[in-house]
């Protein structure tokens, strides 16, 4: 491949990415909470059941902020079945899943698992079953102090200080038909802002995201944002989005073009948010939380492939395994949060442990690294600081990137992918520039040549690449570090420049000490 240029100025800056950017997801839903995070007799439990293998997993990975308890699952959620003496708990059916919730680890379980991994909870509402008034309750006994019937239920259950959370997701998807109590743009919206009036009234510190469409190709999109935030424009600080990547076509180059669409996905809502505060004259600008995001199909095409018979309790579902061509197509969509780091300003991987996950564990056995906690690591361990404007000179390919959940079209053209998916990270108080790079070409190396201005002089502190002869390659109990991070030892200085050459198919990480 002919050289591959960036330019880039160390002043010129996309904006500062958020904490909350680099969040994840812990939903009721298969063994992600149980037989994920808690497991109370495996051999690493804590006296309340948390498993430490996976806390120290979940350490390295480091998520900044943690959704709960859903997903689907909210939107037919009782909170107070999750609270109070675990042996007078109700079981109940989870419809989301099929699955029967038993309810021992609810929302004050949850808050403890965060504070001791160091995670800011941000708690789901459900819109869906249930509205306003469960909402409102539900925050009083989460952040008022005392002095309340709710609050004082709190204290009674044990938690005499208030959990004080402060991210709130008013539903779930209630777009989607498979949602429980589904709903049109209208009646969502009318919900969601008398949701969010009653709970700001309880604590105003609070931020609140409304439900975006479940991703950018239900037949809703668009419509279902600006209708939305009409209805909560003056009451939420946040908009959601989804997406799940698939390969269902099994053609990797469209697969690694996907994240690119993300990019469409996020300026089109952004859009859509401005023209709403357009319409008002008003300087307010509602933020993006891009709160599920992730390769997701294997385990994917409809509820009953994955359902199992009988109801049980934490069944083996959506244990999507993940192979390295996943890892590059995640990667891409990291570059495409980081290169929006002026709008979205949070986001969740879905999910934490297990289901769809970057951990995977064997109940009663080992933790492990799938293939996609790479790059997640990398992104949020590196990825803070100030996101620079890149100018990228990369031959391209296009693409036709296939989607099954799309309205007419299910394929979505990519008309000029570049080869190179690129990130330029500074960290001013560590004077630490951090370029993640993608190569999507599937057989040529890459000859990477930043020009980074503005820097001073600069020394390679780390060079990482991710990268594996078999893109179907995957890690697994037996083999855990088949897929792993290697040295990039090709990287060199000279002067303004940072020079590479990046393996074909290849997750690369390179930072730079700068005097400047
Ligand atoms: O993350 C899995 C599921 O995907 C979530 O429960 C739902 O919100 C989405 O459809």
């Amino acid at each position: 491949m002919r050289n591959v240029d960036v330019l880039l100025h160390r002043d010129f800056e996309i904006g500062v990415t958020d904490r909350r950017l680099f969040g994840a997801f812990v939903e009721h839903l298969g063994r992600c909470v149980y037989g994920g995070i808690y497991e109370p007799g495996h051999k690493t439990a804590d006296k309340q059941g948390f498993r430490k293998d996976v806390a120290a997993l979940v350490r390295e990975l480091a998520p900044t902020i943690m959704r709960y308890p859903g997903g689907n699952f909210v939107s037919g959620y009782n909170w107070e079945d999750g609270v109070g003496p675990v042996a007078e708990r109700p079981r109940r059916l989870d419809l989301a899943w099929m699955s029967t919730e038993p309810n021992s680890f609810g929302t004050n379980e949850f808050i403890d698992w965060c504070r001791a991994t160091e995670i800011e909870p941000m708690l789901a509402v459900n819109l869906g079953t249930r509205a306003g008034d469960a909402a409102r309750n539900m925050l009083e006994y989460c952040n008022h102090p005392s002095g309340t019937a709710w609050s004082d239920m709190r204290r009674k259950h044990g938690w005499e200080k208030p959990h004080d959370v402060k991210f709130w997701c008013l539903g779930n998807e209630m777009d989607g038909p498979w949602q429980m109590e589904a709903k049109t743009a209208t009646e969502y919206g009318r919900i969601a802002v008398e949701a969010a009036k009653m709970m700001r009234w309880i604590d105003p510190s609070i931020e609140l995201a409304a439900c975006g469409s479940s991703g950018r190709s239900m037949p809703t999109y668009g419509a279902w944002e600006e209708t939305v935030l009409e209805h909560t424009f003056d009451h939420v600080e946040f908009i959601s989005l989804h997406t799940y990547i698939n390969n269902y076509a099994g053609d990797t180059p469209a697969f690694l073009a996907a994240c690119d669409l993300m990019d469409s996905f996020i300026d089109e809502v952004v859009a859509i948010a401005d023209a709403v505060a357009a319409r008002r004259r008003s300087p307010r600008r509602i933020m993006l939380s891009f709160d599920e995001w992730n390769v997701w199909y294997r385990t994917r095409r409809n509820r009953q492939e994955r359902v199992l018979p009988g109801w049980p309790v934490a069944p083996p579902i959506l244990e999507e395994i993940y192979n390295m061509e996943d890892a590059l197509a995640f990667g891409g969509a990291c570059i495409s949060l980081l290169n929006h780091a002026d709008r979205v300003k949070a986001g969740c991987l879905a999910q934490l442990v297990n289901v769809i996950a970057p951990i995977m564990t064997e109940t009663g056995g080992p933790a492990w690294r799938q293939t996609i906690f790479h790059p997640f690591a990398h992104f949020s361990n590196f990825g803070r600081g100030r996101v620079l404007r890149t100018q990228i000179d990369s031959p391209a390919y296009a693409a036709n990137y296939y989607d099954p959940r799309g309205p007419q079209d299910l394929y979505f053209p990519v008309p000029e992918a570049p080869y190179l998916k690129l990130s330029a990270v500074h960290d001013d108080k560590e004077g630490m520039l951090t370029l993640f790079a993608l190569n999507r070409h599937l057989t040529e190396e890459m000859p990477l040549r930043v020009d980074a201005k503005g820097f001073g002089a600069m020394k390679v502190d780390t060079a990482l690449q991710l990268h594996h002869a078999d893109l179907q390659a995957t890690n697994t109990k037996e083999a855990p570090n088949r897929v792993a991070p290697s040295p990039l030892s090709s990287v060199r200085i000279d002067g303004n420049h940072v020079q590479a050459t990046l393996k074909p198919a290849s997750w690369n990480v390179i930072r730079v000490k700068a005097t400047r």
